[in-house]
C-alpha cells in the first residue's frame, strides 16, 4: 500500500532524499518542508519550518501523511519525535528520527562522550567543565598535549570544536567559550578531548533501535580550499566507497561500534527509529568514534543514495512497522562523488539571490541535487552558502570527479565556487 510522506528539511540531503523516495512504488505523494527548488522536481514544496510542530501537525491530518522523514538535526533535538507520541492522533505516525533524549547524542558532545564510556565504545580520553570548574579546566589543559581539542557541548552549527596547536590558546580560547559565551549557550559546558590524528571516515545505518541496515561507506571533505585548507564548512564533497574502508576495518566498526551502540540503546532505554551517522577517525589500523550525528550527512546523503539499489522507503517502512530484521539494503558498486558549488565567501559571508544557469547540463552520469536554491518563475536562484551539489557515478574518482567537475563548468552563477580536488588523496 502506498502512503503520503512528508520529508523535512531543504539542503542537498533533502533533495538527495527526495529523489530517492520519489522513486518508491510505496510513495503516493511526497511533501517536502521547506524544501528548495530541487525537491519541488521530485515532491511537493511546503512553506513551513522544520521547527514550527504545530503546522507539521496540522499538514500530516490534512494530507494524510503516514511517513515524516527528518533531515536535519535542530528538530530532533527540540523533540518532534515526542511531539508526536504525545498525540493520540499523531502516534501511529511513522516518525523516521530519534526521540529527543537519543538525540541527545548529537545534541550534547558531554551526553554523547558518557554514552560511548558507559558502552566501552571507543573514542578519546575526555573531560567536561563549566563555569563551575573553569579553573580546573585551564589546570587540565597544562596537563595535556598539544594540540588540544576544546568542543562546545551543545549545537553551534558546525562551528563549535576548535583545535589548538598551543595550550596558551586553549586556555584563551576555554576562557571564551565558557565565561564570554564564545558560542553562546552551547559553550557554556565545554568537553576537552584527547587529539585523534588519523583519517576521518562516515558510516551509516538505518535502526529502530535493535536491529540495524548498513548503509554505504563516504568520506566528506571539510575544509573550503583545496588540498583540505582554509576554514571548516558544512561539507564541500563527498566520496563513496572510502578506499580504505576494506573488510577488515568494517568488521572492526561493527564490532565495535555499531553493534555496542545499537545494543546500548535498547540498555538504556533510548527509543531511536531512525539514521545514524558514526562519524569516525582511522588511527593506526583502529576505528574510533569523533562523533554521532542523529541524521544522515550533507554531503554524504549525495552519494550514499545513489548507491542504494533497494527501495529507501520499504526499510522506513519496516522502521516503524518493528521488521527491520527482515530487510535487506543492496548497493550498487560504482563509485559515486560530489562537488558541491558554494557562494564566493562561504564559509564567512556571502551573497544570495544569483541567478543559476546551465542546470541543465546534468545528464548521464551526473544528477545536479539543489542545496540553497530558490525557485521564482521559470528562474532558480541561490539561497545559501551551499547552492548545488553535483554527484556523479564513475568507474573511478578520479573518473566520477572529473565528470562533475566538466558539469560545474557549463553550470553559471555569480561568485561560483567550488573544490576541484575532491578525493584527491586516492586519485
Ligand atoms: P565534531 O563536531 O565532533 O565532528 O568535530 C568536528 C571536526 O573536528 C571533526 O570532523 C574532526 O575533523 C575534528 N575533531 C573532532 N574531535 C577530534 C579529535 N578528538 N581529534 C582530532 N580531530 C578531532
Ligand atoms: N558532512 C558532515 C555533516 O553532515 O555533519
Amino acid at each position: 500500500m502506498s502512503m503520503n510522506i512528508l520529508l523535512l528539511g531543504s539542503g542537498g540531503r533533502e533533495h538527495a532524499l527526495a529523489w530517492k523516495i520519489s522513486q518508491s512504488p510505496l510513495c503516493k505523494q511526497l511533501f517536502v518542508a521547506p524544501g528548495n527548488a530541487g525537491t519541488a522536481l521530485c515532491g511537493d514544496n511546503v512553506p513551513i519550518g522544520v521547527n514550527d510542530f504545530p503546522a507539521i501537525e496540522q499538514l500530516v491530518t490534512e494530507r494524510n501523511i503516514e511517513m515524516v522523514v527528518v533531515g536535519p538535526e535542530d528538530p530532533l533535538v527540540n523533540g518532534i519525535y515526542d511531539y508526536f507520541q504525545s498525540k493520540e492522533h499523531l502516534k501511529k505516525i511513522n516518525v523516521i528520527g530519534p526521540s529527543k533524549e537519543a538525540a541527545q547524542l548529537e545534541g550534547s558532545k558531554a551526553y554523547c562522550k558518557k554514552f560511548m564510556m558507559r558502552h566501552g565504545i571507543p573514542t578519546a580520553a575526555y573531560r567536561e567543565f563549566d563555569g563551575g570548574n573553569l579553573e580546573e579546566g585551564i589546570a587540565y589543559i597544562d596537563t595535556q598535549e598539544a594540540p588540544i581539542v576544546l568542543k562546545a557541548d551543545g549545537l553551534a552549527a558546525g562551528k563549535g570544536v576548535l583545535i589548538l596547536q598551543s595550550k596558551e590558546e586553549a586556555k584563551k580560547e576555554l576562557r571564551e567559550m565558557i565565561a564570554n559565551a564564545k558560542f553562546g549557550k552551547a559553550s557554556s559546558r565545554v568537553v576537552i578531548e584527547q587529539f585523534l590524528d588519523g583519517i576521518e571516515f562516515s558510516v551509516f545505518v538505518i535502526t529502530d533501535g535493535k536491529d540495524y541496515l548498513l548503509l554505504p561507506d563516504a568520506k566528506d571533505y571539510k575544509r573550503i580550499g583545496e588540498g583540505d585548507t582554509g576554514l571548516n564548512t558544512g561539507g564541500m564533497g563527498a566520496i563513496t566507497p572510502v578506499p580504505f574502508c576494506d573488510e577488515e576495518l568494517m568488521q572492526k566498526v561493527k564490532e565495535r561500534i555499531i553493534d555496542p551502540t545499537i545494543a546500548g540503546f535498547d540498555k538504556d532505554g533510548l527509543v531511536y527509529h531512525g539514521f545514524v551517522f558514526f562519524g569516525l577517525i582511522k588511527v593506526k589500523g583502529e576505528p574510533w568514534v569523533i562523533e554521532y550525528n542523529c541524521r544522515m550527512g550533507d554531503p554524504e546523503t549525495e552519494v550514499v543514495m545513489p548507491r542504494l539499489k533497494s527501495d529507501l522507503v520499504q526499510h522506513l517502512r519496516a522502521v516503524g512497522n518493528g521488521t527491520l530484521s527482515q530487510e535487506k539494503a543492496e548497493f550498487n558498486e560504482h563509485t559515486v562523488c560530489t562537488v558541491i558549488a558554494a557562494s564566493g565567501g562561504y564559509p564567512e559571508d556571502y551573497e544570495k539571490n544569483k541567478k543559476i544557469t546551465g542546470l541543465e547540463a546534468a545528464g548521464g552520469d551526473t544528477i545536479v541535487f539543489h542545496a540553497g536554491t530558490r525557485q521564482s518563475g521559470q528562474d532558480v536562484f541561490t539561497n545559501g552558502g551551499r547552492v548545488l551539489a553535483v554527484t556523479s557515478f564513475g568507474d573511478s574518482i578520479s573518473d566520477a570527479v572529473a565528470k562533475s567537475n566538466t558539469t560545474l563548468e557549463k553550470i553559471q552563477y555569480e561568485k561560483k565556487y567550488y573544490r576541484r580536488d575532491i578525493g584527491y588523496e586516492f586519485k
